[in-house]
């Protein structure tokens, strides 16, 4: 009450009001009061209540907040070290030990729209796994149809034969539905394998390390094309994996396919990872040819930067419990700091610290024995929160109340719900402007007058200010005489394999037409969906027909 009187008496209402509101002194009347007043008071004093109230306890509050702040300082020294990684990275001489291993991947081609054709894709990238099946269609317009199946946890930390046979599994199940003939010429098959992998060429790659929560034995170090091929051979079903791709290269084309400025693939969801297009003289790695064009797709995997230590200085209390408690310590430093797997648990962390300091929920202590809420659980923040609690406005709190009551918070205070939502914001800016500043080493990299950043990602997709925090940080860290552009790039991981196994299909058949001894009745043996005009044309839209049965929690 007392701390509501405060808010009156500072505002601008009128004195009449005010002695009104005083006198009755009836909770619903003066929450009322309190938001006309706080309204009145301007769009300056957003941060009113949690800058006047409990002065003291914000001042301990803003210290334990502080730790997460980057200023412009500190994110020139991260931008400096992420150049030097990316170098360690593309060096042969540096490369074994590199924390950021910009793999080539062997996608030279950038999709340019005039693709079309129809192929299957499965996209397996941590939460998700889908099937697809993507029609590519004259003038850059994309129709597809998918299921979302899950992935158990039992299968994410078994062996490796049960996940690929589970995936096989998937595949046929979705073939059947969608009545594709399971006979006859084999279909190709893009695979976006969101995980870090050497690739040995386009339909060949080799798991360097499982990350997201992933643990399957017998695959790192593996050929995954083979291990998924065996699974699909061993059911007997006629696909050929043709092209294996990371969703940020997925993303990259399916942007590109619309946008020819499209030089940047960015992840931000469960994990983070971003590819660019690199001339070829810059990447000592590369062992392939140099004939034109004379660039390769790099994945950059730079969710490991970091583990090195080098990032250790901007690194917090929380940052390093929540690693402790992976099941990957010290491994993807960078991307435990930004990345939807990490981001609700930190915000967890810090609220238990504030509890344990007296800061928070401080009429709730009676309420603290029950450890079995949320609340107490690792993992029991969803990252999905932090969006919620920030899309919040005002000091009604309808959003940020919803979700500390199914944490198991009983009636939070709009104290509690103030703070709670002061904590997000800073956990999801942090992680905003470091993302802001790798993008912007990539496209001063890039250095060319206008560079189009293909984006995808929940974290990016559903996070109300995510997109306008890292443009702000942008503004001061790109160089001025380059035009950027973040672009959403819709379903990029799915279409994208798609046009890569489009293009990777095309390619094999025009190589075997190459060799003179090429049996016709070969090429037959990869079924031809390329079509070149479409039988009914649609309007230049992407049209998305997704028969999503089973989602994930
Ligand atoms: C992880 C994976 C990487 C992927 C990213 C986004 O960082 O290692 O390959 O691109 O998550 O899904």
């Amino acid at each position: 009450m007392s701390s509501l009187a405060t808010l009156i008496k500072d505002d601008s209402l009128s004195s009449t009001l005010r002695i009104g509101v005083v006198s009755l002194a009836a909770f619903s009347v003066v929450g009322l009061a309190a938001y006309v007043g706080y309204r009145a008071a301007g769009p300056q004093n957003k941060t009113y209540a949690l800058q006047n109230r409990h002065p003291e306890s914000n001042e301990q509050i803003e210290k334990v907040l502080e730790s997460l702040r980057l200023d412009d300082e500190k994110l020139r020294q991260i931008m400096q070290y992420l150049e030097k990684e990316m170098e360690d990275g593309l060096s042969p001489a540096t490369h074994k030990n590199a924390d950021v291993k910009m793999f080539p991947t062997y996608v030279r081609t950038i999709a340019d729209g005039s693709e079309t054709g129809q192929v299957l894709a499965l996209d397996l990238g941590g939460t998700n796994f889908r099937v697809l099946l993507v029609t590519l269609l004259p003038q850059s317009r994309v129709e597809l149809t998918s299921k979302i199946f899950v992935i158990p946890q039992s299968i994410m930390l078994g062996e490796g034969t049960n996940l690929f046979r589970h995936l096989a599994e998937c595949l046929l199940e979705f073939m059947r539905k969608e009545n594709l003939s399971l006979t006859g010429p084999r279909y190709p098959l893009g695979f976006t394998f969101s995980f870090p992998c050497k690739q040995e060429g386009l339909a060949s790659a080799r798991l360097s390390t499982w990350t997201k929560g992933f643990t399957c034995s017998g695959v790192v170090n593996e050929d995954v094309v083979k291990l998924l091929q065996n699974a699909i051979d061993e059911k007997k079903i006629n696909v050929q994996c043709v092209a294996l791709v990371n969703d940020t290269v997925g993303t990259l084309m399916a942007c590109a396919y619309k946008d020819p400025n499209t030089a940047i693939g960015l992840i931000l969801g469960t994990g983070t990872n971003a590819c660019y297009v690199e001339k070829l003289d810059k990447v000592g790695t590369w062992d392939g040819d140099y004939n034109e064009p004379k660039q390769v797709i790099i994945n950059m995997e730079w969710g490991a930067f970091g583990n090195n230590g080098r990032l250790n200085y901007i690194r917090t209390k929380y940052d390093e419990e929540v690693d402790l408690s992976s099941v990957n310590p010290g491994k993807q430093v960078f991307e435990k700091m930004i990345s939807g797997m990490y981001m609700g648990e930190i915000v967890r962390l810090i609220i238990l610290d504030l509890m344990q300091q007296d800061l928070l929920f401080i009429g709730q202590r009676d309420g603290y024995g029950d450890y079995s809420t949320p609340l107490f659980t690792r993992g029991g923040f969803y990252t999905k929160f932090v969006s919620t609690v920030e899309t919040d406005e005002g000091i009604a709190f309808a959003n940020t109340r919803r979700v500390l009551e199914d944490m198991g918070i009983r009636n939070p205070t709009f104290d509690d719900c103030a703070i709670v939502q002061h904590i997000c914001k800073n956990v999801s800016k942090r992680a905003a402007r470091l993302a802001g500043a790798a993008l912007a080493v990539l496209i001063n990299r890039i250095n060319k007058p206008n560079v189009t950043v293909g984006v995808d990602g929940s974290l990016y997709r559903y996070h109300p200010r995510f997109k306008r925090n890292m443009e702000k940080c942008m503004k001061s860290t790109v160089s001025k005489n380059i035009k950027f552009k973040l672009t959403l790039s819709d379903d990029g991981s799915g279409k994208g394999a798609a046009l890569i196994a489009i293009v990777a299909d095309r390619y094999q058949r025009s190589q075997l037409r190459s060799v003179s001894s090429f049996d016709e009745s070969e090429d037959e043996q990869i079924r031809v969906l390329i079509q070149q005009q479409p039988p009914n044309p649609v309007p230049p839209i992407v049209k998305a027909t997704n028969t999503i049965t089973r989602t994930l929690p």
